[in-house]
């Protein structure tokens, strides 16, 4: 028996010699408070296998239990598995420790546990003898998908959430409103997504390109598949956190309801959903009405959403139709906020205060810092790691996103054949040698780093393949990165992950995933004559 090449490597792991076999009658034995991880067994494993895993005790069962030692020793999301001539044993910390366990265990299958249905209907399945001792380094295990500059049909996006499982990933930022289209439908606003769901054309490669896709595009999900993908995320231990942008970012909500950009300022209702990409001057009106119009939007968005966090955007709102505009200048005056950076701040602060009241917390990006955060506000770091440690040392939570190790937009390799080639180049191995706590933080600011995230900003992805180009096969490295206790980058064992990707690459292509080959792209995952944005010489990793 081969090593399994455990992804992302767990806390300990000993493979001693000799196999368990699976076959019909092999039992699930359930205790208390597992079913939620018996269900996804017998559905995805049972699937994959052909095994029915009946209800049972006895020799060779797979049995799953929690238990407080477990929990005492490696937390809620910790987990020993033990396979033995005894059966199989998960032990978790918490449902979900268990079901990472359960990830755990599909791997140990090897790569054909990850298709939909058995290659031989009938044919036992052997495990190796392993004991396993894991638990996360971080709580927050990221991945943004920017459904908004191109929409994500729900069917991929449930499909994202089984490939963040796959990876141990156990928060998906949901980014649903942007300039580009507005993806979440609000019963008391329905131009939102009547106007603002869709645009009559797309910039085809970087802003700068010359080209058009002249198809419309478009899509936004119902309320009632929200609370599908939020059900479908906990099933599996993932929290949906949802982000709404303001006041930037806001021209698809403009263009349904025009009072709500400044209109003393430019022609609000000559505006369309946005059809290239960009900083956009498009920003909401600092009026009362318009905070209405949020909260309204809110209240439904907390229906949908039961995340602790709510992302409110605050990111690359340009402040020139403030400027402009007499209203945003003589609300200046009015709330005594100084200037426009005040304004932005005021946005903020008013929907950190309503999300408190509700029991909510805000997080942002980390502009929200300028003119001074609010309580209890946490930052998505992603202009490098700066924003984050202002906001640690603050004692504010961070997440740790960023652009110049973790965005996943960024090209992967400096070749000619990269399809779109934006930003820095990140290699598989850049990103597994990324550390999201930087050096020089203090150990109580260090606390504050509640994890981190991988960002997946979708102007040039403008279908499934292309996303998955773009996130696999990093997403892997970063889930590595997110949960396992790795050393210092320089003292990583970078190939010796590389080398488990070889086992991790037929996961990947048993699960259907169109990764970038090591090779470099197939000739159908090029863009040949598509400008892209390439930045060189990127900066250091930290
Ligand atoms: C961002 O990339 N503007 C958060």
């Amino acid at each position: 028996m081969t090593e399994p090449d455990l992804i992302p490597v767990p806390l300990t792991a000993d493979h001693p010699e000799g196999t368990l076999t699976l076959d019909a009658r092999t039992a699930l034995d359930a205790g208390p408070g597992t079913e939620g991880t018996a269900r996804w067994l017998r559905a995805v494993l049972g699937a994959a296998t052909g095994l029915s895993l009946p209800d049972g005790t006895g020799p060779g069962a797979i049995r799953l239990r929690t238990s407080p030692g477990t929990e005492e020793e490696y937390g809620p999301e910790g987990y020993r598995l033990t396979v033995d001539g005894d059966g199989v044993l998960i032990d978790g910390g918490g449902p979900a420790g268990l079901f990472w366990g359960a990830q755990t265990l599909r791997q140990l299958l090897g790569p054909d546990a990850y298709r939909r249905a058995p290659l031989r209907p009938g044919a036992d399945w052997e495990l190796p003898y392993t004991t396993v001792t894991d638990r996360p380094r971080f709580g927050w295990r990221g991945l943004l998908l920017d459904v908004s500059r191109h929409f994500m049909p729900k069917e991929d996006v449930l499909r994202y959430l089984d490939l963040m499982a796959a990876h141990k990933l156990n928060v998906f930022h949901f980014h649903l409103t942007d300039d580009q289209g507005w993806r979440v439908q609000i019963r008391r606003y329905p131009k939102l997504t009547e106007d603002g769901a869709w645009r009559a054309r797309s910039k085809w490669g970087h802003r700068a390109s010359p080209l058009w896709d002249d198809t419309p595009h478009g899509g936004y999900y119902t309320q009632d598949d929200l609370r599908e993908i939020v059900a479908y995320a906990a099933d599996r231990h993932i929290t949906v956190v949802p982000e709404i942008d303001i006041p930037g970012h806001s021209q698809a909500a403009i263009a349904a309801y025009p009072w709500l950009g400044n209109t003393d300022a430019v022609d609000t209702g000559a505006l369309t959903v946005w059809d290239t990409w960009g900083v956009n001057p498009n920003v909401l009106a600092p009026t009362e009405e318009v905070l209405r119009f949020y909260e309204h939007v809110l209240e439904e968005v907390l229906e949908i959403f039961p995340s602790t966090f709510v992302h409110v955007g605050g990111d690359e709102c340009p402040k020139d139709q403030w400027k402009a505009s007499p209203a945003a200048q003589a609300r200046i005056q009015e709330l005594g906020v100084g200037d426009e950076d005040g304004l932005q701040s005021w946005f903020i602060r008013h929907f950190d205060r309503w999300l408190a009241d509700r029991g909510r917390r805000l997080i942002g990006w980390d502009e929200i810092l300028e003119g001074g955060l609010a309580d209890g506000a946490a930052v998505s770091s992603w202009r490098g790691y700066g924003g984050g440690i202002a906001a640690a040392e603050a004692g504010h939570d961070v997440v740790m996103c960023p652009e110049q190790q973790v965005y996943l937009d960024h090209r992967q390799d400096g070749g000619e054949d990269e399809p779109v080639p934006i930003g820095f180049v990140r290699t598989l191995a850049d990103v597994h040698r990324f550390e999201p706590v930087p050096p020089g933080l203090s150990e109580e600011a260090a606390r504050h780093v509640l994890g981190t995230q991988a960002n997946v900003w979708t102007e040039v992805m403008e279908n499934r393949g292309r996303v998955d180009y773009q996130v696999f096969p990093r997403l892997v490295a970063f889930a590595e990165v997110a949960w396992s206790a790795l050393p210092a980058p320089d003292a990583r064992d970078t190939e010796g992950f590389l080398r488990r990707m070889e086992t991790h690459y037929r996961r990947l292509d048993a699960l259907g995933v169109a990764y970038r080959p090591p090779t470099g792209p197939t000739p159908w995952q090029r863009r040949p004559g598509l400008l892209g944005r390439p930045i060189e010489g990127a900066p250091p990793n930290v």
